[in-house]
């Protein structure tokens, strides 16, 4: 199993994949040389993702698991539907988006949840549109956290900087939609912010953080595709 991230972020992903299935073989692969993704463009994140997948089944990988949240919105759907059925279409390429929208609906009482993300993930509004497929009747807001990423990657995460820029998209959120209940850290990186995150966040709101309902979620997968036989014996 290929584990994909722009960088170190996915490790906070990874962590609950082999925790909950330590039975199988992982090749994780962070794209530290180009990241961050979050700033550029579709066709750039395309790229470098397809450039990722391709060297994780060379590597023999049979199951490849974006954990970015930029590239899983930006170039798993193209990968799944023009680059898979030619390369192989015994192998699979799964992301973190649809894991996480289709609990939205169980987690949220107010059915209103707001997501926070890379301006990538954000603007490409993969979210919003599959959770409104899913559970029309649910509100999502989006609130692309720019700065959170570089506070992460240059150790800046428990500076006044950070309270800054923590504390401001928090309450911008907060302020377009007031009846929030859920909020997704629709990002690797932002578990590492988890501590300040909580710390400005009014009292009753659900911080969700994807790692664990990602490795839930694919367990179920694997339990259900008996035919991808890639276990370690
Ligand atoms: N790993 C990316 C994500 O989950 C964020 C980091 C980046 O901008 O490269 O969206």
């Amino acid at each position: 199993i290929g584990i994909f991230d722009s960088g170190y972020g996915g490790l906070t992903i990874f962590d609950k994949i082999r925790a909950a299935m330590p039975g199988y073989d992982y090749i994780y692969l962070g794209d530290n040389a180009r990241s961050p993704y979050g700033t550029r463009s579709f066709e750039v994140v395309y790229r470098f993702t397809k450039q990722a997948v391709e060297t994780l089944f060379n590597e023999g990988c049979q199951l490849v698991i974006l954990a970015c949240n930029t590239a899983s919105a930006k170039a798993l759907r193209t990968i799944q539907q023009r680059d898979l059925p030619q390369w192989d279409p015994a192998r699979r390429v799964l992301g973190v988006i649809r894991p996480t929208v289709e609990l939205m609906d169980k987690i949220s009482k107010s059915k209103h949840v707001g997501i926070l993300g890379t301006t990538g993930t954000i603007t490409s509004d993969s979210y919003s549109l599959e959770i409104k497929k899913m559970f029309p009747h649910m509100t999502v807001t989006g609130e692309a956290c720019p700065m959170w990423v570089p506070l992460v990657e240059n150790n800046e995460f428990d500076s006044p900087g950070a309270d800054y820029f923590v504390r401001k998209h928090l309450e911008h959120i907060l302020a377009a939609d007031p009846e929030i209940d859920t909020l997704v850290l629709g990002c690797t990186h932002y578990p590492l912010l988890i501590e300040k995150i909580k710390a400005f966040l009014p009292e009753g709101i659900t911080l969700f953080s994807q790692g664990e309902y990602v490795a839930a979620s694919l367990t179920d997968y694997l339990r259900r595709h008996p035919e991808m036989d890639i276990r370690l014996t």
